[in-house]
């Protein structure tokens, strides 16, 4: 019997280690698999590629990461992995193998090394339509050549005096159409206020059928920008490069046009109608001869059809989002009322008509976009590849992986801004508060790539918004923020407006 017992326990000891040692062979061969899956052959470095999950073979975590976009916090598919792996992680979305970051310091690394160790890597249907030339994916000299040559024109003060007369004009035609407690959809009237001066900064052409066949051509353009990358008849991403290359033919005859009439009178810098058609021609007829090819009129075509992406839906959204902030907010609105007020006196007391710097100078104005640019922004992460290994901040990422840099997370996160779901412009004025050219904040971008278009933006919103609180009250009706595909009001956000009586 004893002899009985003993060989037993012996037999079940021996079943339990091998059974042990059985999985612990298990547990080192995933771990190797998982280091090999992440890192390649760099098994080494693997270990420190941030964690995270694959998910479902082939679609991975997009499931999640759509459905968290469907809703008014984006914020929460990177705020679940974040307290799981770190503010760095990987995960598998929209059909590649991603790391994300949603750390502000990391953020700033990989947008101050644009080229040199990251350019732009964006999801397939958006690398199909916007082409290989298009600003927002080239990248070297011409990159930043382009640059210089937008961004200096964008910035000028010329453009920002005319561009505010015309913001202004559309502004008040558009409102000139907003009668007595009618309800309209704000997200729809403010595209119409800003499409057509878009239109003319780019290309000079006024209302008439060729911007409404911009017009039409563009909204369906831009509908497959975030789209499955799948290319035959009838499917969404066919529809849109049609629409494109309707664009590109239109956009093609007015640079070949303005070429002919530039060439014709032959006096460069005269007869100049002064847009970006212009400014990239200019610098066509100017440049040539070795290391400074000339643009040819294809590239400039198509960078004027892609420089309506980033221009457009944009400014009107961001228009849309700060009514909707303030509707929800009547004290930080009040006092936007109140300092608006103030100088719609002046102007008037002296009979003066407004200088772009006026916008500029209104403070709790400028808060007033900077928050709401902080809370919901049209581009909320930019998307990269990494073109060698590199370590930032203890995390390898390793040549040839896409990092997907959050803009939204670090805006959201309470380490950066107290109480960050809460719309507070004051924020923004108190010393040691929140700062517009800190890392922390970075709706236009950062590095080679900072958006050319940031001061415009803000010109644009605020002549909106001052003319807005001056001249009426609404009341809004109900609706939400959704994030996916892009930025927008779910029901375009209805308000009912009242004239102000002066
Ligand atoms: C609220 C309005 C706007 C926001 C939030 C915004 C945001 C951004 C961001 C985040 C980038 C960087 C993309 C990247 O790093 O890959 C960018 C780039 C760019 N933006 Fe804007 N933008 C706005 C308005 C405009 C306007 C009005 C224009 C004028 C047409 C414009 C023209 C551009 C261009 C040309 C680039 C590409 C720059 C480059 O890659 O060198 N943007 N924008």
């Amino acid at each position: 019997m004893g002899f009985g017992l003993g060989w037993w326990i012996l037999v079940i000891l021996f079943f339990g280690w091998s059974l042990y040692f059985k999985a612990m062979i298990k547990k080192k061969k995933l771990e190797k698999e998982e280091m090999m899956s992440s890192g390649g052959e760099q098994i080494k470095a693997a270990a420190a590629i941030p964690r995270g999950r694959s998910g479902w073979p082939f679609i991975g975590e997009t499931l999640d990461f759509i459905a968290c976009g469907f809703t008014s916090r984006p914020a929460t598919f990177m705020d679940k992995r974040k307290s799981l792996y770190g503010k760095v992680f990987k995960t598998h979305i929209l059909g590649r193998p991603v790391i994300v970051s949603t750390d502000a310091d990391v953020n700033r690394v990989v947008l101050q090394n644009q080229g040199n160790i990251f350019v732009p890597y964006y999801p397939k249907s958006i690398t199909d339509l916007l082409g290989e030339s298009s600003i927002l994916q080239m990248n070297g000299t011409l990159q930043r050549r382009v640059h210089a040559l937008i961004g200096g024109f964008l910035r000028s003060p010329q453009l920002k005096a005319r561009m505010a007369r015309e913001i202004e004009n559309s502004v008040k035609l558009t409102f000139s159409g907003w009668n007595h407690k009618r309800t309209i959809y704000l997200q729809e009237e403010t595209k119409k206020i800003t499409f057509e001066a878009l239109v003319r900064m780019l290309m000079s052409i006024d209302p008439g059928e060729d911007l409404n066949f911009l017009r039409r051509e563009y909204g369906e353009f831009i509908k497959g920008l975030i789209c499955l990358p799948i290319r035959f008849p009838g499917s969404r991403l066919y529809k849109s490069l049609k629409a494109k290359e309707r664009l590109l033919e239109m956009v093609r005859r007015v640079v070949e046009k303005r070429k002919a009439a530039m060439d014709k009178t032959n006096e460069k810098g005269t007869a100049w109608t002064n847009d970006a058609v212009d400014v990239l021609l200019r610098d066509a007829s100017e440049c040539g001869g070795e290391g400074n090819q000339r643009l040819p009129l294809d590239f400039i075509s198509g960078n004027i059809v892609e420089m309506m992406i980033p221009g457009e839906d944009s400014v009107p959204m961001a228009m849309t989002l700060a009514v909707k902030f303030l509707s929800d907010s009547p004290v930080a609105l009040s006092r936007l009322v109140e300092e608006n007020m103030e100088l719609k006196r002046q102007k008037g007391a002296c009979c003066e008509d407004y200088a772009w710097t006026d916008y500029m100078s209104l403070n709790f104005t400028q808060n007033v976009i900077s928050e709401t640019l902080r809370m919901a922004n049209i581009i909320n992460a930019v998307w990269r590849k990494a073109l060698k290994d590199v370590e930032i901040k203890g995390f390898f990422i390793p040549k040839g992986w896409c990092v997907l840099a959050s803009f939204c997370s670090v805006h959201m996160d309470e380490e950066n801004y107290e109480n960050p779901y809460e719309f507070n412009p004051w924020r923004w004025e108190k010393p040691g508060g929140a700062a517009v050219n800190s890392n922390s904040f970075t709706p236009f971008g950062g590095g080679q790539r900072l958006c050319p278009g940031l001061e415009i933006s803000r010109l644009e919103i605020s002549i909106f918004l001052h003319h807005l609180v001056t001249s009426f009250r609404w009341v809004a009706g109900k609706d939400e923020i959704v994030n996916f595909p892009t930025v927008k009001m779910k029901r375009k956000l209805p308000i009912t407006i009242f004239p102000m009586d002066h």
